[in-house]
C-alpha cells in the first residue's frame, strides 16, 4: 500500500521507499533537527533502514497518512517527513500531526507548505472531528508553523516528555475540521 500522491507548489509529497534511505539519513543523523523529536538520532543508515522497512512500511500498510515523505521539487530529493496518524485507534476521531525537515530548508515556509496539503488532505479523506499537533515548548518554529496553519494553542503539558536528561513542557495545539474548512472557503 502506498500513499496518495499530494502537491505543492514547491514540493510533493509520497510514500517513504529504500531509495530514499541516503536522503533521510542525512537530515536524521543531525543532532540540531533530533533536537526536540520524539525518536532518536540516527547512530548510521541501519538506523535509516529500519524507520522505512519496519515503521513506514507498517504504518502504509495500516491505512495512516505517516510517514509522507517531502521531496522538493527543485531537487528531486527527501528533505523531511511529515504525518498525520490516529490516536487511540480512531475511536476519539482525533488525529495527531508530526513533521521535520532538513536543516539546511528551514525558514523557508516549506513546513507550512507541506502540513497544509497534508491536512487539506487528511480532513478530506478521514474526517477526523480535529487535528492536534504538540511541540517540546522552547520549539518556537514548530509551534509558530502550527500557528500559521490556524491551529489554537490548547495549553502547555508540564514535564510531558524526557529527553536528553530533560523533562521538558510540551505545548499543545489543534484545529477543528469545522475551523479548517472554513478557512479554506474564505
Ligand atoms: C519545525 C520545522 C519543521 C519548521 O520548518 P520550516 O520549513 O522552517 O517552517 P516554516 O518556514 O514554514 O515556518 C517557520 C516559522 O518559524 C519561525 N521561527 C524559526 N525559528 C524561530 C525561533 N527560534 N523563534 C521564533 N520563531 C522562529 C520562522 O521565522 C517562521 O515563521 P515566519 O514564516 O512567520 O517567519 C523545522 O524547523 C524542523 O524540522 N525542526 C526540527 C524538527 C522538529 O522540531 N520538528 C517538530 C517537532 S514538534
Amino acid at each position: 500500500m502506498t500513499l496518495k500522491l499530494l502537491e505543492t507548489p514547491r514540493l510533493y509529497l509520497r510514500s517513504l521507499t529504500l531509495q530514499d534511505i541516503d536522503d533521510v539519513y542525512a537530515y536524521a543523523k543531525d543532532p540540531q533537527v533530533s533536537k526536540y523529536v520524539t525518536w532518536e538520532t540516527h547512530k548510521n543508515q541501519t538506523d535509516t533502514y529500519e524507520f522505512i522497512q519496519n515503521f513506514a512500511s507498517k504504518k502504509y500498510a495500516e491505512g495512516e497518512l505517516e510517514p509522507y515523505g517531502i521531496v522538493l521539487k527543485e531537487e528531486n530529493r527527501v528533505i523531511g517527513t511529515v504525518g498525520c496518524s490516529w490516536l487511540n485507534q480512531k475511536k476519539d476521531n482525533i488525529m495527531s500531526m508530526g513533521y521535520v525537515l532538513a536543516r539546511e530548508y528551514w525558514g523557508k515556509g516549506l513546513m507550512t507548505e507541506a502540513a497544509q496539503a497534508l491536512l487539506d488532505y487528511a480532513f478530506e479523506s478521514q474526517e477526523p472531528y480535529l487535528i492536534m499537533a504538540w511541540c517540546i515548548a522552547e520549539n518556537k518554529a514548530s509551534a509558530r508553523v502550527m500557528k500559521k496553519l490556524g491551529m489554537t494553542f490548547e495549553g502547555c503539558l508540564r514535564g510531558r516528555i524526557f529527553r536528553h536528561g530533560t523533562q521538558w513542557d510540551m505545548d499543545c495545539y489543534s484545529i477543528l475540521q469545522k475551523e479548517w474548512l472554513d478557512c479554506q472557503i474564505k
